[in-house]
């Protein structure tokens, strides 16, 4: 299997659950204390050696592209103020061996289509997809697990947990065989179903490595659930062709596009990180 070097953050979504916060800022741009999610969601990818950062991105998401860009004004300011550590965290947001590259996703139709606008970018070769609403908290990158878990079985793979039966609705959920503690061989896999019909608990969380075929599912692909274009449907025609498996990861998953998982983020990464209580 070729290296891993690209990444997708599809950034394209409305937010519309953190309105009115998200009526003129993007839904990536919210902070957990000081650092936006989509920087939590770089930094992971670049620690899981991705040196290709792809940003898809909709109607408001200027911040995004100006947040990883420079601003000599400010470097400049707070080097006259000599505030060191301040001009260190700006300046070096991001590596200068990683590259940005911006699409744009003409119209909110969905993940599926968000991933898809990346094709022309990504080309030939497998990526990852993370999803900054998801904030994961692991001493080895959860990307970087996925990676290790696509180049051991030479397939693609997605990060999946337990969820209370209740919940099943909220996810996609997968269902197939364990090939390895941990981690099983993708059977099925179905966009946010009743408990009654879900296969399992296994629900997908927003990461992804995957091979470069889901472009060709994905356009095959129709409006699905919520009337939108369903990763998870494309990763289902995928499953027909090609290996998919799914990593029970390691670390702490904070689901920030809902009020309730960021509140307990900005809580548990303020005693962790911040104050040390
Ligand atoms: P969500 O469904 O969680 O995001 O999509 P949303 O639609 O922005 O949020 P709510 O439900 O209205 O509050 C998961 C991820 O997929 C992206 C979102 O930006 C988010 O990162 N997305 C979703 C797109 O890029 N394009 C889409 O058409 C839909």
């Amino acid at each position: 299997m070729k290296p891993i070097r690209k990444a997708v953050f599809p950034v394209a979504g409305l937010g519309t659950r953190f309105l009115p916060a998200t009526k003129a800022m993007p839904k990536e741009m919210l902070p957990v204390i000081d650092k936006p999610l989509i920087q939590y969601a770089v930094e992971e990818a670049v620690r899981s050696g991705i040196t290709d950062l792809i940003f898809v991105t909709g109607r408001n998401k200027r911040a995004i592209e100006d947040h990883f860009d420079r601003i000599p004004e400010l470097e400049a300011e707070l080097d006259a103020r000599g505030k060191d550590a301040l001009l260190d965290c700006v300046r070096n947001i991001l590596p200068s061996h990683v590259n940005c590259i911006y699409t744009r996703q003409p119209a909110p139709l969905g993940l599926g289509h968000a991933v898809l606008c990346a094709a022309p970018i990504v080309g030939n070769e497998p990526f990852a997809v993370l999803l900054a609403d998801d904030l994961l908290d692991s001493d080895t990158p959860v990307t970087q697990q996925l990676i290790d878990v696509a180049h051991r079985h030479n397939g693609s793979v997605l990060a999946i947990h337990d969820v209370p039966v209740e919940h099943t609705n909220k996810y996609g959920i997968v269902a197939g065989q364990d090939i390895e503690p941990g981690c099983l061989q993708v059977e099925r896999i179905v966009e946010k179903p009743a408990p009654a019909e879900a296969p399992s608990t296994l629900g997908v969380v927003g990461r992804y490595v995957l091979d470069s075929e889901i472009f060709e599912c994905l356009r095959a692909t129709q409006a699905g659930v919520g009337g939108e274009i369903q990763l998870t449907d494309g990763i289902e025609r995928l499953m027909q062709r090609k290996s998919v498996f799914g990593h029970k990861y390691e670390g702490m998953r904070y689901d920030c596009g809902s009020k309730e998982g960021m509140f307990q983020a900005v809580m548990d990464f303020g005693r962790k990180y911040y104050f040390l209580v």
